[in-house]
């Protein structure tokens, strides 16, 4: 669900995947989906008003498509009892939404993956969860054309398309950044899914004319130690808000799912 730049990603290495029957296709841009479809020789393309159809027809409904996919289909998927995969993670800020999904899932012997996406290090912070976690902070530092200023910072707009240096557009809670810049930090509620939630999870976002990569630092310190990491991610091609290990995570969860092996928590 979704054929942009991820869907097309995870399209082509499912396409290689033997076990892999038939790829269902579904995008509210008909077109985008029809010109996926041309790539890949098992794949079937519903209208956007096909979603039921799709759930029916489908074992895991991956969705890379919006957060509006993600709260109005993704329940529908869970209710259906089938498996789904969730890449616009900051949907999930909304916790009346994340209980129904988990509710429904539970109720219906579903799952519901969540890959890594764009960062690493979701396995420390799973784990050091364990015991007591104090505290999990995600410094994002990406180039200005790779995010999408939201109106409070409209007033910057200007300055960002030359600046002199780093600009640090958003410091606080991990539930006020997804808010403010939904297409760019679905990290920051992965991470707090994963460790001390929403409102515990800080977040530093900083437009930065001195890196060409998405660069994401996380520091977290709890019973279990301390863990620093730094990713530098390429960011797509056709998406420069997108990194490539986003789809590279999904997929890399699709293989376990697909051989049944699991490394790393
Ligand atoms: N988890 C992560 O780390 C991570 C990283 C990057 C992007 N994302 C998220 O993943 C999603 C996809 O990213 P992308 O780079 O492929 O975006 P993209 O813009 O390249 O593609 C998105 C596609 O989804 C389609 N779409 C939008 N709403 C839809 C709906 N309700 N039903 C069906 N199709 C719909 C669009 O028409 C478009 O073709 C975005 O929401 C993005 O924020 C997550």
């Amino acid at each position: 669900m979704g054929c942009g730049f991820i869907g097309t990603t995870i399209g082509g290495a499912v396409e290689q995947m033997e076990e892999i029957e038939a790829i269902n296709l579904i995008d509210l841009d008909y077109e985008a989906a029809v010109r996926l479809s041309s790539k890949l020789s098992k794949s079937v393309v519903f209208m956007s008003t096909e979603v039921e159809l799709l759930i029916k027809a489908s074992d895991l409904v991956i969705e890379a498509a919006s957060h509006t996919a993600v709260e109005e289909i993704v329940p529908m998927v869970v209710e259906h009892g089938k498996d789904v995969m969730i890449m616009s993670v900051g949907a999930l800020v909304d916790d009346d939404l994340w209980s129904d999904i988990k509710h429904k899932a539970r109720k219906n012997s579903c799952k519901v993956y969540i890959p890594s996406g764009a960062i690493s290090g979701i396995d420390g912070i799973v784990s050091g969860s364990m015991a007591d976690l104090e505290c999990v902070t995600l410094t994002v530092r990406k180039p200005p054309r790779g995010l999408s200023l939201p109106p409070e910072l409209h007033h910057l707009s200007e300055s960002l398309k030359d600046p002199t240096g780093p600009v640090v557009l958003f410091e606080g809670k991990a539930r006020e950044a997804v808010r403010m810049f939904p297409r760019n930090v679905n990290v920051a509620a992965t991470v707090s899914l994963a460790g001390i939630g929403f409102d515990r999870t800080m977040v530093k976002v900083i437009a930065d004319p001195n890196v060409q990569r998405n660069i994401q630092r996380i520091d977290v310190r709890g019973r279990f130690g301390e863990m620093q990491l730094q990713m530098e991610n390429q960011p797509s091609t056709s998406n420069p808000r997108t990194s490539y290990m986003a789809p590279l995570s999904a997929i890399a969860v699709i293989k376990k799912i697909v051989y049944g092996i699991n490394i790393g928590n």
